[in-house]
């Protein structure tokens, strides 16, 4: 079994330093991939109200044999559920779909600020903290002034943000803004189609005698963000995992900087419903 880093949140929460993204793997097969995961070693789950997955994780964790308190099952509201009243709703039923007895992690998905009822989703998650619904609360694709809103109006914090981190998108300004306010970080898509293919990805990986993905998420790990790798391989899952030794030097991490170009969807102006 990998021995994988755990990093402590503000909150006293502990997350492993990689984690498994789950969106897509659905069904009776979607069950056996997170389960071939979890014998792989992955304990941080990452799945959300939206990717109709909810229960295909908990069924993995439950049928896996493996203490449940090893695992961080973490799920994410989305933007239809933000107003109060449906944000409790929809927590409780991503709970009842998980088959668990209490959720590990809660995300607002996306901050949706067209809509402007971040701060009450938020609410009701530290709310749901508070009735030992879930243990821990964060936030999905939130930019500085809504991390500044949602702690400004209800003075508790998020425990981590998670947002799209690659080198094609390092998001520097907004990583060191989490950083300054003691907010951990989950990145996603950290194997964004086209990187694996960069000559020069390909080139330093082969330097450090590993495949493009190792690369890929070794320097996500390097950047302190915890990377949330998707795979339905169980091949590609194991490999996956084994990415805590292979340390980039910092002309390797400046080539890999002439990669950034740019971003997904503009959380400012993003509707996740
Ligand atoms: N918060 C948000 O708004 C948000 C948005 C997007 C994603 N996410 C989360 O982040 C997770 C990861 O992002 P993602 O799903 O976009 O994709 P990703 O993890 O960046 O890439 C997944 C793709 O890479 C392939 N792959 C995985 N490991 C590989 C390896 N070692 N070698 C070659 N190919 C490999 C997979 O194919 P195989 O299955 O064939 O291995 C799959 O096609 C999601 O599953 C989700 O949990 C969150």
């Amino acid at each position: 079994m990998p021995d994988i880093p755990v990093l402590t949140g503000q909150d006293g929460a502990r997350l492993p330093a990689i984690g498994l993204g789950t969106y897509d793997l659905r069904g009776a097969e979607g069950v056996r991939q997170v389960r071939t995961a979890v014998d792989a070693g992955y304990r941080l789950l990452d799945t959300a109200f939206n990717y109709d997955n909810e229960g295909v994780v908990g069924r993995a964790i439950l049928e896996s044999g493996v203490p449940r308190e090893e695992f961080v099952y973490s799920t994410k509201l989305p933007g239809r559920y933000h107003r109060h009243d449906l944000a409790r709703k929809a927590i409780e039923e991503s709970l009842y779909r998980s088959g668990l007895d209490r959720l590990d992690l809660v995300l607002i998905h996306w901050p949706n600020p067209s809509r402007d009822l971040y701060v009450e989703a938020w609410r009701a998650l530290v709310e749901a903290r508070q009735d030992g619904l879930v243990a821990a609360i964060g936030v999905s694709n939130f930019l500085p002034e809504h991390l500044d809103r949602i702690i400004g109006d209800t003075g508790v914090t998020p425990v981590l943000n998670q947002i799209e981190v690659h080198p094609y998108f390092p998001q520097d300004d907004l990583r060191a803004a989490n950083a300054e306010r003691g907010i951990l970080m989950e990145g996603w898509s950290p194997l964004k189609p086209g990187l694996r293919e960069e000559p020069l990805v390909i080139r330093i990986a082969e330097a450090h005698g590993v495949t493009p993905g190792r690369l890929l998420l070794a320097w996500s790990v390097s950047l302190g963000v915890i990377p949330l790798p998707r795979s339905s391989s169980a091949e590609r899952q194991r490999e996956n995992l084994d990415v805590f030794d292979v340390e980039l030097t910092e002309d390797e991490l400046a080539e890999i900087r002439t990669l950034a170009r740019g971003g997904g969807a503009d959380p400012e102006t993003h509707e996740e419903l």
